[in-house]
């Protein structure tokens, strides 16, 4: 059994008290911290860059969850690493030579990650599972904070545990969209280990609580 990991989305939190918000993220229990990066271009929304990470890296000492939607990331791999990033994650719909890409995030030190967004199913990833070490399975449409849990990502969850457990146990599996208290046990029962939550979170009025609730329904 991997470790069940939380990791707030920073995308909901106060920017103006950032330092406070990670801090409380931490009292609550925090194993990384998720960064959504948007462009405005691969979704309909825009958020921030390294310069942000640069920050955030000087805040805390927890990994950092790096979520690129971006169109092609592979000019700014280099960039989002020496910000800070631990884990790098692209879009498998924004990659068109994913393996070149994964090669290129390992080779920067960092953990490679895919994610995929609804729409795409679990088997493009079959022939790369072994040059992964995080998939992200999208469970809304990515672009915004807290959206609506589209259910039928359980099915693709446990279909990509069940890949991992066959190809390549070792890999993080991740959910990342409309995890709350609700969705939490579920996801986790279906084979997610690393739960990203952004609206449940700093959207709570008690993000520390937020955190350990969401930890104890995800244990079920
Ligand atoms: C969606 C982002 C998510 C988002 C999650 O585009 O990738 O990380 O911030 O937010 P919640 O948990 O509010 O759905
Ligand atoms: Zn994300």
């Amino acid at each position: 059994m991997k470790k069940l990991m939380i990791a707030p989305s920073v995308l909901s939190a106060d920017f103006a008290h950032l330092h406070e918000q990670i801090e409380l993220a931490e009292e609550g229990g925090a194993d990384w911290i998720h960064l959504d990066v948007m462009d405005g271009h691969f979704v309909p929304n825009i958020s921030f860059g390294p310069g942000i990470i640069r920050t955030i890296r000087k805040i805390t000492t927890l990994p950092l969850d790096t979520h690129l939607m971006i169109s092609d990331p592979d000019r700014y791999l280099e960039q989002f690493r020496e910000a800070g990033s631990d884990t790098i994650t692209v879009h498998y719909e924004a990659c068109p030579h994913l393996h070149r890409t994964l090669a290129r995030i390992r080779e920067l030190g960092a953990r490679a990650g895919v994610a995929i967004n609804p729409a795409t199913p679990v088997s493009v990833l079959t022939p790369i599972i072994t040059e992964i070490d995080l998939l992200l399975i999208m469970s809304v449409n990515p672009g915004f904070g807290g959206q609506s849990f589209i259910p039928f990502s359980l099915d693709k969850l446990r279909e990509a545990s069940a890949l991992i457990a066959r190809q390549k146990p070792g890999v993080h599996l991740e959910v990342d969209g409309g995890v709350d208290t609700r969705t939490a046990g579920p996801v986790a029962a279906a084979g997610a280990n690393v739960l990203v939550a952004g609206h449940a979170v700093f959207g709570s009025p008690s993000v520390p609580e937020a955190i350990r609730t969401l930890r104890k329904q995800a244990a079920g």
